[in-house]
């Protein structure tokens, strides 16, 4: 043991208090994330009538006069003169607030189409749980003139509504907007119906949703590989089926890891693979997820340039997806196995870095030439992806913030899918249709494989120059993924961190985008 690790070791028995030990040589960051909490959401009910007071968000669609018809006389006449003196008239994106009218402190109007699935629904449920968070008093939602296309439009705006609402504010201590403990109000016909639907699913997928957007926004200085283990760790705690198993870097060199453990070695937080499984289907074949956890990317010796290097803090945005959707699908419970994996190293320049040129063996038996150390996301997801074949998964499917590329070429609303397999292929675009996470195909060609053979060994993690960038992460990562078994690939580099508020369901930062389209995705391999 070298000395370091004594130290460490010490450090982990003296500090068995806390949830993670920081790192002996990483002192003086003064913020435990045990010390604090971003502020808590409203509590969601449902029920038959808004509340009164407070805020009234009503989405309106179709004819005004007809919609309006619909509601309480004094509520329809007030909107209805409201609509009249600012020109509103439904249409969708349009908005109208009145103040002090029939009742309530404030009443939001939204217009919306007359026919809503739930991805819409959801959506307009985010866009007033961010525009209602820091409403004083309680809020109730309720919609007029709308038809919901075979969900239950309370439950989807309440799941919505749920996303929209988050913000990461645990470490300001002043100028906090704290929202108000009032609930949130979902106005159904069938309360309790309703209610019992939203605690079956659409609660677990907001927890889920939360759980990312904490590790994602949380700085590298507080998530590394060790803490987001233990992060995930205590969010699984107590969830039936589901077991953990964490390899550190003494078992990743027994299993002949070198591809995750050179992106690692640059670090003094050393590297991490965290499987959990949750089986809800006895020997079913389960779905492996497996998501790039890099907890900081620095580029390494290949360092990036300064400005905007501080968001790559996101870097372990598909290791902390993969994980969120898996919890939700644990948490409810459901009759499918699946497999989740966090490839989880911090990408450093240090003595001890990975240098451009250096050659390395992964788990395959297949050697590396790293081209551009900061090429490496690919590079834990090699030997990740051996792990998974292991378990001779029904399909693999990967999610990482792989390559600018993707980013350039789709921007914020649109995840690049690649997919070997043309099964797998269509079920990742239906799930993407259902969940209202986008995704839009790139091309595996056999000309773009070429590009990543070596001259010195099997294969490289970058070429020299331009060329087609995510397509080439994506074959990177297909050579270490046995053929026999369906796989893709979903390059989330643009739209796992919003610059702006862009949807609603996302609040600026870390987005939800993934979790909800992996959880349906999932769905579609339960055991009927
Ligand atoms: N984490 C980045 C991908 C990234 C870059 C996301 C910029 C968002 C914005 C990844 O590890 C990376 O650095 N990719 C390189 C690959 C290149 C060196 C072949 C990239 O895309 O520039
Ligand atoms: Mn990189
Ligand atoms: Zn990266």
């Amino acid at each position: 043991m070298k000395p370091c690790e004594c130290l460490a070791a010490a450090f982990l028995v003296a500090s068995a208090a806390l949830a993670v030990a920081t790192p002996a040589q990483a002192t003086g960051t003064l913020v435990a994330p045990s010390t604090a909490a971003s502020s808590a959401p409203r509590p969601v009910r449902f029920a038959a009538a808004p509340a009164s007071g407070g805020t009234l968000a009503l989405i309106l669609a179709g004819d005004l006069a007809d919609a309006t018809k619909t509601l309480p006389a004094a509520l329809g006449a007030a909107v209805r003169d409201g609509a009249a003196a600012a020109g509103f008239e439904g249409r969708p994106e349009q908005t109208l607030t009145l103040v002090n009218a029939a009742g309530h402190a404030r009443i939001r109007v939204y217009g919306a189409e007359t026919r809503l699935g739930p991805a819409r629904l959801q959506e307009l449920g985010g866009r007033i749980g961010q525009d209602t968070r820091e409403d004083r008093g309680p809020v109730s939602v309720m919609a007029a003139g709308v038809a919901a296309d075979g969900v239950d439009a309370a439950v989807e705006l309440a799941t919505g509504f749920g996303l929209g609402a988050y913000r990461f504010d645990r470490y300001k201590t002043e100028g906090r907007r704290t929202p108000p403990a009032d609930p949130a109000t979902f106005v159904s016909a069938d309360g309790a119906a309703s209610e019992a639907r939203f605690r079956a699913e659409g609660v677990h997928l907001v927890e889920a949703v939360t759980l990312a957007r904490d590790l994602i926004s949380e700085p590298a200085n507080v998530i590394y590989p060790e803490s987001f283990v233990a992060r995930v760790r205590e969010a699984f705690r107590g969830v039936q089926g589901v077991s953990l198993e964490v390899l550190d870097e003494a078992a990743m060199q027994r299993l002949g890891m070198g591809a995750i453990l050179s992106v690692g070695q640059g670090s003094r937080r050393p590297a991490r693979i965290m499987v959990v499984r949750y089986r809800g289907a006895g020997d079913a074949a389960p779905v492996a997820l497996v998501g790039k956890g890099i907890t900081f990317d620095s580029g390494g010796i290949s360092i990036k340039p300064a400005a905007g290097m501080w968001r790559m803090k996101y870097d372990m945005s598909g290791a902390a997806r993969v994980m969120a959707a898996t919890l939700a699908t644990a948490r409810r419970g459901a009759a499918v196995n699946v497999t989740a994996i966090a490839a989880l190293a911090e990408n450093m320049p240090d003595g001890n870095a990975t240098r451009p040129g250096d050659v390395v063996r992964s788990m395959s038996g297949k050697t590396i030439e790293i081209i551009n150390t900061d090429a490496e996301g690919r590079v834990v997801l090699a030997d990740a992806n051996q792990l998974a074949a292991r378990e001779r998964p029904a399909a693999i499917v990967n999610m990482a913030t792989l390559t600018g590329s993707a980013a350039q070429a789709l921007g914020d609303q649109y995840a690049a899918l690649f997919a070997r397999d043309e099964a797998l292929g269509r079920r990742i675009e239906a799930a993407a249709e259902a969940s209202g996470d986008a995704v839009w195909r790139l091309p595996l060609n056999p000309a773009y494989a070429r590009l990543v053979r070596s001259d010195i060994a099997d294969v490289r993690n970058s070429t020299e120059g331009a060329g087609p960038g995510a397509s080439l992460g994506a074959h990177f990562i297909e050579a270490f993924t046995p053929a026999d078994i369906p796989w893709a690939h979903l390059d989330i580099a643009g739209v796992a961190w919003r610059t702006t508020a862009t949807q609603g369901v996302d609040p600026q930062g870390a987005s939800a985008w993934g979790v909800r389209l992996l959880h349906e995705l999932v769905k579609g391999f339960e055991r009927r």
